[in-house]
């Protein structure tokens, strides 16, 4: 891996989670990243971070990416539960070797109901997150499922796929059908912590009229009247539009440069009672324009060659692209 990806992965917190995708004991996500596996897991009510391997001898515990279960290997039994190893025939180890077992894991940490997961990250949290901080914690609480989860590798450096989700400028190229019929027009961009935060209006009084109108059954109280997408340093972003869904996206860099590790969950907020119904086929529908937007991004990506230096200092950025500009800088002086 590319020393500054290594370097990325090692020092900082990385967005990994919603806390109600880990509500129940036994309920687990699991997403591929730079160092192997990452597991999330509910044990007994209290949120653990691993490695996925069995310390025993390095079978896998969860192969789906998210569910239920229980973390028990599947070749000669080793299990954990409430916080300790459960080893079958324990005493037939030599004592002074099996004492020192453990399951590999990651420091974690909560900014409101969103988790996130690190190896030795070099701040607190809230430092890192500097002032976007409270405004992800307003955003956590207004979710309230996850509706949709996709992993997949995708054919692109991490970085190329992280500066593409950052910058409006191919829009009109790329997303002819999905996003230009929405004629989405700047309002203001803010830097946080190595990161954005960016909004913009949808002047498309159809779409728009559509969205105001559904307003009424959603249970919200923290969101912009239009499209915003945040930039959470240095691998993760969460996109919305009007604060009724969320798209939280990660961008993992892969051992391989040419690739990296892609996933994506659609994060649905609170309704009032009664609205499931109604919300449904909008939910599906929000669901299927994300997934047709980053097949776009994702081929588009992919056609970007490995040659192409994205560290060098002289590159050109367009006024849209001032997002990207700022990236570079940040991980320049790094
Ligand atoms: S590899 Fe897991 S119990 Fe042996
Ligand atoms: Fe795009």
């Amino acid at each position: 891996m590319e020393a500054l990806a290594e370097k990325l992965t090692r020092d900082y917190w990385h967005l990994v989670a919603h806390r109600n995708e880990l509500v129940n004991a036994g309920d687990y996500v699991r997403l591929d990243w730079p160092l192997g596996e990452l597991v999330l897991f509910n044990d007994e009510g209290a949120v653990i971070a691993f490695d996925n391997l069995c310390p025993h001898r390095g079978a896998r515990y969860f192969t789906d990416h998210a569910g239920n279960g229980r973390i028990a290997c599947p070749y000669h039994g080793w299990g954990f539960r409430g916080g300790e190893l459960r080893i079958p025939l324990r005493r037939t180890f030599d004592e002074a070797e099996i004492v020192g077992a453990e399951l590999n894991t990651y420091k974690t940490a909560w900014c409101g109901d969103f988790l996130f997961a690190g190896i030795a990250p070099k701040q607190p949290l809230a430092d890192q997150l500097g002032g976007v901080a409270q405004q992800l914690s307003d955003i956590s609480r207004q979710i309230a499922a996850r509706r949709d989860f996709n992993a997949c590798p995708w054919n692109s450096n991490w970085r190329v796929a992280v500066e593409n989700a950052l910058e409006g400028y191919h829009v009109g190229a790329i997303h002819p059908d999905t996003l230009v019929p929405l004629g989405l027009v700047d309002d203001e961009t803010i830097f946080e912590g190595g990161g954005s935060v960016y909004t913009a209006h949808i002047t498309d009084e159809r779409t728009r009229k559509g969205l105001e109108r559904i307003r009424r059954f959603f249970d919200i109280d923290y969101a912009h009247d239009g499209y915003w997408t945040i930039h959470v340093f240095p691998f993760a972003m969460l996109s919305s539009t009007f604060g009724y869904s969320y798209s939280m996206q990660t961008f993992f860099p892969a051992a391989d440069r040419s690739r990296s590790w892609f996933t994506s969950r659609l994060l649905t907020s609170k309704i009032k009672p009664g609205a499931e119904d109604v919300l449904e086929g909008f939910f599906d529908s929000s669901a299927r324009l994300n997934w047709q937007v980053f097949e776009e991004d994702h081929a588009i990506c992919a056609r970007v060659s490995p040659l192409y230096d994205m560290a060098k200092s002289g590159r050109y950025f367009a006024n849209s692209e001032v997002r990207v500009r700022e990236l570079h800088k940040v991980l320049a002086e790094l």
